[in-house]
């Protein structure tokens, strides 16, 4: 994952890293939640839902924006990414979020880990990252 690559050592990539931890974690538990036909782990439910909210606004606004202004990427090439913010939110909201959403969820953290994170950490000035953290703030400041 991210500990070869030094992209930690990015504020705004280690934030984005660090709501990775705890988005899996949670997410896990609903997974298995379910799968074991438990009711759903209300805590854990209403701590996601506006961690992802949050996490994924800030990626579509600052981390694929930006790819994309700096002309790292094509217009539209993160709309995948984007679909899948959603296609979570509403399993999750829907209660139907089990195993096979969870490792949807791995595989869309681990495109954005091994990919866009370390190209970001190649291609990025301190201007970019600028606009990344400010990005970050704006979110903080309207959820
Ligand atoms: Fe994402
Ligand atoms: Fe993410």
């Amino acid at each position: 994952m991210c500990d070869h690559c030094g992209c930690r050592e990015y504020p705004p990539i280690a934030e984005l890293t660090a709501d990775h931890v705890v988005i899996l974690e949670l997410a896990g538990r609903l997974a298995a939640d379910a799968e074991a036909g438990r009711h759903v782990d209300v805590e854990a439910r209403d701590r996601l839902l506006p961690l992802l909210r949050s996490h994924a606004a800030k990626e579509e606004l600052g981390l694929y924006a930006l790819l994309i202004a700096q002309g790292e990427a094509e217009e539209g090439a993160y709309d995948h990414l984007e679909g899948e913010h959603r296609e979570v939110i509403d399993a999750i909201e829907a209660g139907r979020f089990g195993h096979l959403e969870h490792y949807a969820l791995q595989r869309h953290i681990e495109e954005e880990e091994e990919g866009l994170f370390t190209r970001s950490t190649f291609w990025f000035d301190g201007d970019t990252w600028d606009r990344m953290t400010e990005a970050h703030r704006r979110v903080d400041a309207a959820t």
